[in-house]
């Protein structure tokens, strides 16, 4: 038995996956997915081993309506259970039907209350990394791609989106079954698909945004940009291959700020602050469908592949949109971001190298701002000592070279070696990739903008602030000492109302200075927060700064059991974990 991946039961001398037929029925009141997988693989003959997590399984069979011989294993931490399929001589293909558990983790149930519309219910799934396995039984590994189609039956009063081509939606009754394609490979991670009662506009040829009738208006304006950035885009990387780019704004516990689903971002809500101050975001999720999406990390344990790229390839884009000032303090708030991911992991300094080691870790629990952004100062050294036009050559290469491949780090620093020779000894590669923080003389974001602010501390009124943008804004929020003394944060509170700030990146940096500042008015701020927006990136510091004081962590603990079930299982598990490491 040989594991390609130590987050998946798939073994490489089986036969491995190919295309997938899902067929499935969205059951809101039983709160399960009832469906049928037909998964055709490479070869006939031989046991295959899937992955599966809280999946009930009705029956396997062969295409013929043959019963297949399978075993369902024990329960495992972070695997989920293996389903052992026994694929009779010359049969390529098991149906296979299940529906999934009430805890199904890649699926969030929402009750009317939780979406912007209070009427309908709303069902997403978010996969990545590993809990495709909770939806769909198969080889849960972005080392063997899929194909797939689907059709998926929905009350009709609903819509049914997938992160795939749209064939057609047909209504029979009170049921209306909307059928997709995939036809470009694609690890499982990235299958996707979200049901509730969702209106589009149109952005441009090739994008329309989709969200709660409600929301759609001003979800229009937000991404109005989409096209150009699109544009934009493949001046740089290269044509966009994957059809359409259309957007989904998620009700408000989306854990995530988006997901770089193909054909179909799915998006936080959080990022509709009016004034297009966030479309990083969407930046970077068009960025994945060059490096992530078409050059896929192998396991989680070469993640950094896909974030680290990923973030080099959005602030990229946002050059051209936005200009190098505006990169320079991204690139800012992105340093901050790591040098405190680093701080977090001081007990587990491993998952602060690039390339780590994940036997027995949940990618969950190892996730953090290491691999976007200590991977992003990689690439930007790489940059740096090879001159933009190499660079930007060796991109081109990376992309094409490995186009729909799914890669590990030492494939990568292969073709660095011969496309670019000596560059890896110039950064001394190693150090970055398996040691451990951030190398000394790691290239620094320079600029004007970002050193006027840089120059601030903690002077008060900062000089300028009026015409800052919320970028700056955190960028002078993160350097704060905490705690910062109980009169500068009433001053600013006072001249900018910051508890009242618009903007959720400077709301959630302004909240947890304050808070452990003791600002009373932030405490209660970061309360109500917590029980509407459920990302991730959101709930983790402000959890933490109430969990660091003896004065509030009782609230922290009450907050997390009063708001549990509005979270998605990740944010859940991520607070609980939170809350279990005390401060
Ligand atoms: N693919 C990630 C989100 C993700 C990572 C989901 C790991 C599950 C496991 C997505 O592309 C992402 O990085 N989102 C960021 C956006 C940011 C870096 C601009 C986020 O959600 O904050
Ligand atoms: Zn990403």
């Amino acid at each position: 038995m040989a594991r390609l991946d130590p987050h998946s039961h798939t073994d490489v001398t089986q036969p491995r996956q190919r295309h997938l037929s899902w067929n499935a029925e969205v059951d809101f009141a039983g709160r399960t997915v009832q469906a049928t997988a037909t998964l055709r693989f490479d070869r006939g003959g031989g046991a295959v081993d899937l992955d599966t997590r809280d999946l009930e399984i009705r029956s396997v069979t062969g295409p013929d309506g043959g019963v297949l011989r399978f075993e369902l294993g024990p329960p495992e931490p972070i695997l989920g259970q293996r389903l052992r399929v026994v694929l009779p001589a010359g049969v390529d293909t098991a149906v296979i039907r299940y529906r999934t558990g009430s805890e199904a983790s890649a699926l969030q149930w929402l009750e009317p209350e939780q979406t912007a519309g209070g009427k309908a219910p709303f069902l997403y799934s978010q996969c990545q990394a590993i809990h495709a396995r909770s939806v769909v039984p198969l080889q849960d590994t972005p080392r063997l791609r899929i194909t797939y189609d689907a059709a998926l039956s929905v009350p009709a009063g609903l819509r049914g989106l997938m992160a795939a081509g749209a064939v057609d939606r047909s209504v029979q009754g009170d049921r209306a079954v909307e059928r997709y394609r995939m036809d470009e490979p694609i690890p499982p991670y990235l299958f996707a698909f979200a049901v509730g009662d969702l209106a589009s506009r149109e952005l441009g040829p090739r994008s329309r945004v989709w969200a709660e009738p409600s929301v759609v208006v001003r979800a229009a304006h937000e991404f109005a940009g989409v096209d150009g950035m699109l544009t934009s885009a493949e001046a740089l990387f290269g044509p966009y291959s994957w059809g359409r780019f259309d957007l989904l704004v998620l009700p408000p516990s989306f854990p995530y700020g988006g997901m770089e689903n193909p054909r179909l971002t799915f998006l936080t809500p959080t990022l509709l602050t009016g004034d297009r101050s966030l479309v990083n975001v969407v930046a970077h999720e068009l960025s994945h469908s060059w490096t992530g999406n078409l050059v896929s990390n192998a396991t989680a344990e070469d993640f950094w592949l896909n974030e680290g790229f990923t973030v080099f390839a959005e602030r990229r884009i946002l050059e051209v949109l936005e200009g190098p000032e505006m990169v320079a303090l991204h690139a800012a708030v992105g340093r901050q971001a790591l040098d405190e991911a680093v701080a977090n992991f001081r007990d587990r300094p491993t998952l602060t190298r690039l390339r780590t080691q994940l036997q027995g870790v949940d990618p969950d629990d190892a996730f953090s701002q290491v691999p976007y952004e200590k991977g992003y100062l990689f690439l930007r050294a790489l940059e740096e000592a090879v001159g933009r036009p190499a660079f930007d050559r060796f991109l081109r290469r990376y992309m094409e070279a490995f186009r729909f491949q799914s890669i590990t780090t030492e494939e990568l620093l292969e073709l660095v070696r011969t496309e670019l020779p000596g560059a890896l000894e110039a950064v001394n590669a190693p150090r970055w990739i398996d040691g451990e923080g951030v190398p000394p003389g790691a290239p620094v974001a320079r600029s004007s903008r970002l050193e006027q602010v840089e120059a601030l501390k903690a002077q008060m009124p900062p000089a300028g602030a009026e015409g800052w943008s919320p970028w700056e804004w955190q960028v002078y929020l993160n350097q704060l000492p905490r705690p910062s003394p109980a009169e500068l944060m009433t001053a600013l509170d006072e001249r900018f109302h910051l508890t009242g700030a618009p903007n959720p990146e400077v709301l959630v940096a302004w909240l947890t200075v304050a808070i452990r500042s003791g600002h009373a008015p932030a405490v209660q701020r970061a309360e109500d927060l917590l029980g509407q927006v459920g990302r991730m990136k959101y709930l983790k510091p402000l959890y933490a700064a109430l969990i660091a004081s003896p004065g509030t962590r009782g609230l922290a603990e009450a907050c997390a059991r009063r708001y549990r079930k509005r979270y998605h299982v990740i944010a859940a598990a991520g607070v609980e974990a939170l809350l279990r490491k005390g401060p």
